[in-house]
């Protein structure tokens, strides 16, 4: 997968391409980085990447022609594939990004992240030039960058090669519309508590049924608009079921 991203502070991205299983997967070349700095593409000497709103008001924008020129070298760079380059500005008036867009986003050859800075972006370069803006959350940050980085971090995990063996993606929290179950590791007390007797037995099936309830409990107490949209086969109900008596009646 190859990633071009429009950001005035390439450098922050070492913490995703040196670092832990993203950094192994940059390494290996499952996904390529590329930045392209408008401040490269500045035609003054002070080399400005910011510009006041119009109508006043508190802040500045990133100036629009250096913006606008660091996506179109992005686009360049990718030309030549049957379809263009998909670009996304991470915004905080973008939807909220949700597992199965960034599923879907993994699947993709080539895509263009766009970073905002200080108020933002001019509206018409979103108009002309962002086919989607994607939200990490209803808050502010101050830059794209750390979205950006989510973002990359997540598809990352499903591309093939990227995590170890024994370890899934599709195992994760949401995955199957649902959060993971909860796990324990050694040592076997901690503060005087247990683990669930059923870990220990070696009874694969017992495991199994018994993660898969956890799972659909954890979802039901922390995450019930999940729970509502799931759509749960027989089996996953009996055991939701289960796991709501055992709950109510401790
Ligand atoms: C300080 S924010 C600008 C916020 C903007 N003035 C507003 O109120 O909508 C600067 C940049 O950070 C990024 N950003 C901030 N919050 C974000 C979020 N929740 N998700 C994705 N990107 C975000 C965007 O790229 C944005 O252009």
């Amino acid at each position: 997968m190859q990633l071009s991203i429009v950001t005035l502070f390439p450098e922050m991205f070492a913490a995703i391409s040196d670092w832990g299983i993203s950094g192994r997967a940059v390494k290996q070349g499952i996904v390529t980085l590329e930045y392209f700095n408008p401040r490269d593409y500045t035609m003054d000497k002070h080399r400005t990447v910011d510009d006041k709103p119009f109508g006043g008001g508190p802040g500045m924008l990133m100036k629009t022609e250096p913006l606008v020129a660091a996506i179109n070298a992005a686009r360049g760079v990718i030309a030549g594939s049957i379809e263009p380059a998909k670009v996304i500005y991470l915004s905080p008036q973008g939807r909220p990004a949700r597992n199965q867009d960034i599923v879907e986003l993994a699947m993709l050859e080539k895509l263009i992240l766009v970073c905002g800075r200080y108020q933002g972006i001019d509206n018409r370069v979103v108009e002309s030039e962002i086919d989607e803006e994607l939200s990490i959350g209803d808050f502010v940050i101050s830059g794209g960058e750390l979205a950006a980085m989510a973002l990359i971090d997540a598809m990352i995990r499903f591309q093939p090669g990227a995590l170890g063996a024994d370890d899934s993606a599709q195992q994760d929290s949401f995955a199957n519309g649902l959060l993971h179950c909860p796990e324990y590791t050694r040592p076997q007390k901690v503060n005087g508590q247990g683990v669930p007797e059923v870990l220990l037995s070696g009874d694969h099936g017992a495991i199994r049924s018994w993660r898969l309830k956890q799972s659909l409990g954890a979802t039901w107490l922390k995450r019930p608009d999940l729970i509502e949209a799931a759509e749960l086969d027989q089996e996953q109900q009996e055991l939701l079921e289960q796991f709501i008596n055992e709950y109510q009646s401790q």
